[in-house]
């Protein structure tokens, strides 16, 4: 189906982005079951600005939509409010069309720019309470950092009362009708969008609300699913419960363990139990117990966040662990996740390299190994369990020391 919508917001905004049906995972590890939206906003102003831009695969879709509503080698302002390929991928083509335009962002979104399209641009750099003048229209921008890279902005157009805030308050949903009241109930979406993408920056978000909080709105414009026109003050509320008790969750998870394995014949398995049982019995742990394989990697990655330490186990097949565990590997955040407890256990038929080389892989991340990992041969049966529990319970009770020295 040929996507050639554009939608008046008002008679001088308009949404231009496209719509992505297809998009099975974004950024790798996120399911986007419902598609997507890349959405830009042209803002019909003495100086023609465009608000985000969408993902370079889209430009000829993109570029005829833009031709409906202005002349694209016209635009004074591209206005960068976050330079995630998503959003930014069509500066680079803009800038050839327009080379005298000037893209406007954060510092740190003007240096990523720079690296992502090579070559000089026109720029002016705007931080927290700047006005940026469009001759007839004001827009002031808002600092809202981290939400969801550090070069983030919102953007409000004072005359319109629009808020436009990036990925903050979208989704992964893609409805052609496009606005909130018109969309089917996309509850759902919103919620996994936000666990996922914004969720670990809870912080950042209560500190954006609090901004816009004062703010007359009459829409939210997010870079991602319905434009909010009716409801945005429901999605800015769910924002900030789920953000709040988000940090709630963070300031009393001394005690939450996550135990991660992949197992070929269930032997890796049994011993996670096994050790899993040992950890409860130093005390009183919520331990999560994961089957790496069987779980999606954005979901895991959540369970990482939401831990305070994490045991990983693995078979070894072939002098190596498995592709499962390096994928786990790619979901750990050194700057997020620094100094976590870790340890390592599985089990082996004629070699257990696979427990050394995790525990490498992991201290290379910046976790604290714990203890020497335990590898057993094939099966835990008596005796081996009695070894798996005392590992998990000396790994529990050296984690309640330490929470006892930082009390
Ligand atoms: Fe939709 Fe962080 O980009």
């Amino acid at each position: 189906m040929k996507d050639s919508k554009v939608l008046k917001i008002n008679p001088d905004v308009s949404w231009v982005g496209v719509l992505d049906y297809d998009i099975v995972t974004f950024d790798v590890v996120m399911e986007t079951k419902y598609g997507t939206t890349y959405n830009s906003y042209f803002i019909n102003a003495e100086k023609k600005t465009i608000i985000d831009t969408v993902k370079l695969q889209f430009w000829d879709t993109y570029l005829e939509k833009l031709k409906t509503i202005t002349d694209p080698t016209k635009i004074d302002y591209i206005i960068c409010n976050h330079t995630e390929p998503d959003h930014s991928g069509c500066i680079s083509n803009l800038l050839e069309l327009s080379p005298d335009l000037t893209v406007i962002g954060s510092g740190q979104a003007l240096n990523y720019l720079q690296e992502m399209i090579g070559k000089t641009f026109k720029s002016k750099k705007v931080k927290d309470g700047d006005i940026i003048d469009l001759g007839n229209k004001k827009i002031r921008v808002i600092g809202a950092p981290n939400l969801h890279w550090p070069d983030t902005i919102y953007t409000y157009l004072e005359e319109d009362k629009i808020l436009f805030t990036c990925d903050s308050f979208g989704a992964h949903y893609c409805h052609e009708e496009m606005y909130d009241d018109k969309t089917p109930n996309y509850d759902e979406a919103f919620a996994y969008y936000f666990e996922v993408i914004l969720r670990p920056f809870s912080k950042f978000m209560l500190k954006a609300i609090e901004k816009i909080r004062p703010l007359e709105i009459s829409a939210v414009c997010p870079g991602h699913g319905p434009i909010l026109r009716s409801d945005w003050k429901k999605y800015i509320d769910i924002s900030e419960q789920k953000a709040t008790e988000y940090l709630k969750i963070l300031e009393n998870k001394n005690n939450r363990v996550l135990l991660a394995y992949v197992s070929a014949y269930g032997y890796t398995a049994e011993m996670a139990k096994q050790i899993a049982a040992g950890i409860a019995e130093a005390g009183s742990f919520e331990i999560d117990l994961v089957d790496i394989e069987n779980i999606l990697l954005g979901e895991l990655e959540e369970k990482i966040v939401m831990s305070n330490a994490i045991l990983i186990g693995s078979p070894t097949i072939n002098q190596n662990t498995l592709l499962p565990v390096y994928k786990l590997f790619s979901l750990i955040n050194p700057i997020r996740d620094k100094g976590k407890p870790a340890a390592v256990f599985g089990s082996y038929g004629w070699s257990g390299e696979a427990v050394k080389l995790i525990e490498d892989h992991l201290r290379n991340l910046k976790l604290k190994i714990y203890m020497e990992g335990m590898a057993e041969k094939f099966y835990p049966y008596d005796g081996k369990s009695e070894r798996l529990a005392e590992f998990g319970k000396a790994f529990g009770e050296k984690m309640l020391e330490e929470v006892a020295e930082n009390e």
